[in-house]
């Protein structure tokens, strides 16, 4: 099969997905903290807004870039919430956060190029790279550090074929924020090397502990060589409308308006109508479903204490990528034993690039009463492992 695909396609090995949803399938009862899709509805009047719009005929292509009046609601929220200056014309609606990763890969990425990538991290930005072209260079995140990126990580991983520094902010698996200091830090690497910076920041609004996301683009001088990509699915918990946006500088954005165009003409006009409704709404919904996760990620966490687990120290996003190295089983057979003994199911961080096989990615998106059940079924393995 293999000679009929593109040399660029690289086979990647999905045998510890595919088999823990083959063994999920022939169980009953399984709480699966594995995806990263919010197990909370979209709020109600979101959903209301979209079914409004469908009967008023939203049924058609919208503008390339996205509906007028989204832009301007994106501006402002830029605005307003996180210190950007970006105008209409600078804001492209995409297909989810998703198609604006690939856009900017597409866009910006010669055959060749490097692009430094946060690892463990969201491996489709690993598999946008490859099919521009590029060639992903991973920069190491450490569970000493709460997995936070460095910028002296960044640097020595610069060469001179590095194009691209992508961030992101909070980080999917890690949960890790970025501190302020380090994101100054790596906009002056950016600008000393002459980068293109991704900066990823659809967590942005799920945030703990007091945490605070600097968005790089906000920097004096770097809006201009930014891509910044946010979206809907995380904090409107709206995953299935697949609407997400980027917004970067006039200098960019008509290369990327074109890539978009190419890859899906424009964002579902229905979502589009939902997701302005997002906006121009109450944000109540977002700080109570926030609160809902910072709960069930203090639960977690205290469990993990008492299992003897330790952990990056998650300040956004809804994960918890926790250290299994003393069960004596590699990450990815825990989980499979977990799977098994226990009917829980968890990615193991392999799924994430991370070539080190001794941590899981736990995500929060299940009701707390079920979070306890799965806490309590993964001591039992835990301690059968261990013996504590
Ligand atoms: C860091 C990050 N970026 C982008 C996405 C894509 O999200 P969506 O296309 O649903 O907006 C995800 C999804 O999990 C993610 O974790």
């Amino acid at each position: 099969m293999q000679g009929r695909l593109a040399d660029r396609i690289r086979q990647r090995s999905q045998s510890v997905r595919t088999r823990m949803l083959d063994l999920a399938a022939e169980r009953d009862d399984v709480i699966a903290l594995g995806r990263g899709d919010p197990d909370l509805p979209t709020p109600a009047h979101i959903v209301e807004a979209g079914r409004r719009a469908l009967a008023d005929g939203a049924t058609h292509y919208t503008h390339p870039m996205g509906l007028p009046a989204l832009r301007e609601a994106i501006a402002r929220t830029l605005a307003d919430a996180d210190g950007l200056d970006y105008s209409v014309d600078e804001i492209v609606v995409t297909t989810g956060g998703q198609e604006a990763v690939f856009a900017a890969m597409f866009a910006c990425i010669n055959p060749g190029d490097e692009v430094l990538v946060p690892s463990p991290g969201y491996t489709s930005y690993d598999q946008a790279i490859e099919l521009a072209g590029g060639i992903p260079v991973a920069v190491p995140t450490y569970e000493s550090g709460d997995f936070a990126l460095t910028a002296a990580a960044v640097e020595a991983r610069v060469s001179p074929r590095t194009r691209m520094v992508c961030l992101l902010n909070p980080s999917n698996p890690t949960g890790a924020v970025t501190p302020p200091d380090e994101v100054e830090a790596l906009a002056g690497l950016a600008a000393k090397h002459d980068l293109v910076v991704v900066s990823d920041e659809i967590y942005a609004r799920l945030v703990y502990d007091g945490a605070r996301v600097l968005p790089v683009a906000r920097l004096p001088g770097m809006k201009e060589r930014t891509i910044t990509i946010n979206g809907f699915s995380k904090a409107y918990a709206m995953t299935g409308w697949r609407v997400g946006y980027l917004a970067t500088s006039s200098s960019m954005v008509t290369a990327l308006t074109e890539v978009h165009h190419g890859l899906t003409i424009c964002a579902p006009a229905v979502s589009q109508h939902a997701a302005l409704a997002a906006l121009e709404g109450s944000q109540d919904c977002v700080e109570e479903m926030r609160r809902t996760y910072d709960e069930r990620r203090r639960v977690m966490c205290r469990a993990l204490d008492e299992m003897g687990l330790t952990y990056g120290k998650p300040r956004g996003a809804f994960y918890v990528y926790a250290n299994v190295a003393n069960t004596g089983l590699a990450a990815s057979e825990f989980c499979v034993r977990l799977l098994e003994d226990a009917r829980v199911m968890i990615f193991p961080g392999s799924l994430f690039g991370d070539h080190n096989d001794d941590f899981i990615r736990i995500s929060l998106l299940q009701p707390l009463a079920r979070i306890d059940e799965a806490v309590e079924r993964m001591a039992g393995t835990v301690t059968a492992l261990t013996g504590v």
